[in-house]
């Protein structure tokens, strides 16, 4: 198994992230570190080789790419190194539950299965990021009983290499880089789930949240647009991720408008004094100001409008380090 650690600028957290994968319930013998950094500027990989002086039990491999070419392009090539048969992404700025790798090999393991990613659990609860991730995350365990989750998150995510390398890799015009991958294995035919056993723990920006969360949208706008092409024509999807597919495509490129839509107009009809639409407004005002839940779904769907506005000019795919405690 080859655990895979991309890095730009991690120097507060890599050590401890080493130490957290290292100190897993998985047998050490069977298990290779890559840490391939893209030109960090803060010490990262002088804390790598430090870290590595200190654990001569530990395989781990350096690669320096000299420079920042992005994500993606790291992870393919950390790819041309890995001799593993499962390859398994770990972002920096995260931790797995001990038993997070060996639940997800487990499943993996599965006949049929081809990737395998976490539940998020944020550890801080800024601004909207624990109601999000509440249902959301609920979704994505339900899409993977019933096939497939549409999105993977690269904080844990599990694949069979044989599968990554006849997808090509990871994909380096597409920001998500983990839910395009898993996406294009499901569609071959290889379940991509995210089992409730399997889980990782996310910091999350409390300066800068609103534009991770937008440059995040971003990402996933770009993923079900290319989906939605691939979707188109295809007569050879498998029959229980379609309903998943159309579902979560529609979520995040149709819907997001309906609202802005519905407001342009609810509006005119507010301002001629009609009851039902002025009816409707208040409803939605008061549904804002006291539900969470309802001001998260809104937020969101805010968010993923100015996600595929924002992406017509830059799409976000070498992005800026947030700070996060
Ligand atoms: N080598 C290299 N080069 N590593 C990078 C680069 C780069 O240019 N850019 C980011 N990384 C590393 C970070 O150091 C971190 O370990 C990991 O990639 C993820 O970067 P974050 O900055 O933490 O991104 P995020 O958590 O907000 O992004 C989320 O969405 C991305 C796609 O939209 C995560 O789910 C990512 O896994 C996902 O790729
Ligand atoms: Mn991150």
């Amino acid at each position: 198994m080859s655990v895979v650690i991309p890095t730009y600028n991690e120097a507060r957290v890599i050590y401890q992230r080493l130490d957290n994968i290292a100190e897993q319930d998985y047998p050490r013998d069977r298990l290779e570190m890559i840490v391939v950094d893209g030109g960090s500027t803060d010490g990262t990989t002088d804390l790598v080789k430090k870290w590595i002086g200190e654990h001569g039990d530990v395989k781990v491999k350096v690669i320096e790419e000299g420079g920042r070419f992005g994500k993606a392009h790291a992870l393919n090539t950390a790819l041309r190194y890995a001799v593993g048969d499962v390859v398994v992404i770990a972002d920096a700025d995260s931790m797995w539950t001990r038993d997070s790798l060996r639940n997800a090999v487990r499943w993996l393991m599965i006949d049929g299965v081809g990737a395998v990613s976490c539940n998020k659990l944020p550890k801080d609860d800024v601004a909207i990021e624990g109601e999000y991730r509440s249902y959301y995350g609920a979704l994505r365990i339900a899409e993977s009983r019933k096939y497939s989750s549409p999105i993977f998150h690269g904080e844990l995510a599990a694949y069979r290499k044989d599968l990554l390398l006849k997808i090509g890799g990871f994909p380096e015009r597409i920001g998500a880089d983990d839910s395009h991958t898993a996406s294009l294995i499901a569609l071959m035919g290889y379940r991509a789930i995210i089992p409730e056993d399997v889980r990782c723990i996310e910091s999350v920006p409390r300066r800068g949240y609103w534009s991770w969360r937008l440059r995040r949208a971003q990402h996933l706008v770009q993923h079900f647009v290319s989906i939605a092409g691939l979707i188109i024509g295809n007569t050879r999807i498998p029959r229980d991720y379609m309903p998943v597919l159309l579902t979560e495509t529609y979520l995040h490129i149709v819907n997001p408008w309906l609202l802005l839509i519905g407001l342009a107009l609810i509006l005119p009809a507010v301002l001629h004094g009609m009851l039902i639409p002025t009816a409707l407004l208040v409803l939605g005002a008061i549904l804002l100001i006291t539900s969470k839940f309802f001001r998260t779904w809104v937020t969101t769907q805010a968010i993923l409008v100015a996600a595929a506005i924002r992406n017509l000019w830059n799409k976000e795919l070498v992005w800026r380090k947030e700070e996060k405690d």
